[in-house]
C-alpha cells in the first residue's frame, strides 16, 4: 500500500496490518497487496489525455478565420462533403505538417455548417496523431465523448466501450434516418485504425479526416495539400502582419523582399505565419533583415540564429524555437 497520503487522518495499526485500509485522500498511485518482497517502482504514463470535441463554429476568431487561398482545394473539399453530391463518405485530407491541414478543414467545415448542411451535428477531435509525448487518442476513447456532443443523455451512455461503440453507430443511424446530417471532422489521426471505428455507417453523413501520413480508408478519398503558391503565402504573410498592425507598409513597400522570405519559409503555411509574428514583434524590423537573419540561419546553425533550423519536416523544424524566445507569439493556433 503507497501513495502520498494528503489528509493522513488516524491509521489504526491493527488497520495497516490486517485490514489494509487506506484513510485520507490519496493523490497518486496505490497498491493494495499481500506480501511485497523487494520494492514497487510506477511508472507513470502522464496525464490521461481527455479526447477533445468542439462543435464546428461557422464563425470563429478573427485569427482564427484568417484563412487566405486555396480556392481549388476549398471548393474540392465542399464537392466531396456535400450531402446531396457524389462525393465519398470519407475525405482525407493529407500533407507535411504545418502545410495547412487543419486550417482548411476548419475553412471548409465552416462554410459546410454556414450553408447548414449538417443539421445533426458538426463536431471536431483533435486525435493528437503526431503528439511529441505520444499521448495519441485512441478511437474507443471518442465514442462517449462524442456521444455526449450528440445530445445523448449521460445515463444512456454505457461504461463498456464496445457498447458505447453500438450506442455511437446506432445514434449516427437515427440522424442519418431523420435527415438529420453529421459532419465529424477528426483531425490529426496517425493511423487508420484511429479514425477507422469511428467514421459514420450511414450514407447521409462525412468525415473529414486530416493526416500527415498516408491513410487508406473505406469509403475514402484523399486529397493531398502541398505549400501555398508563392502569391498566396505572400497575400498571408501580409495578412497574417495586418491582423496585428493593421497599418503596416512593409509588405507593401517591398513585394519582392516579401517574396524572397515567403520563399525562404517553402511557402509553408507554418513558417509564414511565424515570420509574420515576428514582424509583428520587431515593428521596426526591415523585411530585409529577417530575410538575412533566415539566410544566416540556413546556414550558421547555432544557438544565436533565432530562426529554428531546417529538418527534415519543416512543420517540426518551425514550431518550438521562435515561441520559446518570444513568449506567445500570435501564430498561434
Ligand atoms: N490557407 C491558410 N491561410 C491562413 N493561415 C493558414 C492557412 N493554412 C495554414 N495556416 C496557418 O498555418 C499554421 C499551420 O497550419 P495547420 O495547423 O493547419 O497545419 P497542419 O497541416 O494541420 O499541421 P500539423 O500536421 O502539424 O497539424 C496555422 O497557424 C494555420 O492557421
Ligand atoms: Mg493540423
Amino acid at each position: 500500500m503507497t501513495g502520498k497520503r494528503h489528509d493522513a487522518g488516524d491509521v489504526d495499526a491493527k488497520d495497516v496490518v490486517s485490514g489494509n485500509v487506506v484513510s485520507g485522500n490519496v493523490i497518486g498511485p496505490v497498491v493494495q497487496a499481500h506480501t511485497i518482497h523487494g520494492g514497487v517502482h510506477f511508472h507513470s504514463a502522464g496525464p490521461p489525455v481527455m479526447p477533445m470535441v468542439t462543435p464546428v463554429a461557422a464563425q470563429g476568431s478573427a485569427h482564427a478565420d484568417l484563412f487566405v487561398g486555396r480556392a481549388a482545394q476549398v471548393e474540392e473539399v465542399l464537392a466531396r462533403l456535400d450531402p446531396d453530391g457524389e462525393g465519398r463518405a470519407v475525405v482525407v485530407s493529407a500533407g507535411m505538417g504545418g502545410v495547412g491541414k487543419t486550417a482548411l478543414a476548419r475553412h471548409t467545415a465552416a462554410l459546410a455548417v454556414r450553408r447548414e448542411w449538417f443539421t445533426g451535428a458538426a463536431l471536431l477531435v483533435d486525435l493528437r496523431g503526431y503528439d511529441p509525448d505520444g499521448r495519441t487518442v485512441a478511437s474507443h476513447d471518442v465514442f462517449a465523448p462524442l456521444l455526449r456532443a450528440l445530445d445523448v443523455e449521460a445515463e444512456d451512455i454505457p461504461e463498456n466501450r464496445a457498447e458505447q461503440a453500438a450506442v455511437y453507430h446506432r445514434t449516427l443511424d437515427r440522424l442519418g434516418r431523420k435527415g438529420r446530417r453529421v459532419l465529424l471532422v477528426l483531425d490529426n489521426a496517425s493511423s487508420g485504425d484511429q479514425v477507422r471505428d469511428l467514421l459514420p455507417r450511414h450514407a447521409a453523413h462525412r468525415a473529414l479526416v486530416t493526416t500527415r501520413d498516408r491513410l487508406s480508408l473505406p469509403n475514402g478519398s484523399t486529397l493531398v495539400l502541398k505549400a501555398l503558391p508563392a502569391a498566396e503565402a505572400r497575400t498571408l504573410l501580409e495578412r497574417a502582419l495586418r491582423a496585428d498592425l493593421p497599418d503596416d507598409p512593409r509588405v507593401a513597400e517591398s513585394p519582392r523582399i516579401a517574396d524572397r522570405l515567403v520563399t525562404m519559409c517553402g511557402a509553408l503555411p507554418l513558417a509564414v505565419r511565424i515570420a509574420a509574428a515576428i514582424l509583428a514583434d520587431e515593428p521596426d524590423l526591415p523585411l530585409t533583415a529577417l530575410v538575412d537573419e533566415l539566410r544566416m540561419g540556413a546556414s550558421c546553425g547555432t544557438a544565436r540564429c533565432r530562426w529554428p533550423q531546417r529538418s527534415t519536416s519543416p512543420g517540426d523544424a518551425c514550431s518550438p524555437a521562435i515561441p520559446r524566445r518570444r513568449g506567445s507569439p500570435s501564430y498561434a493556433r
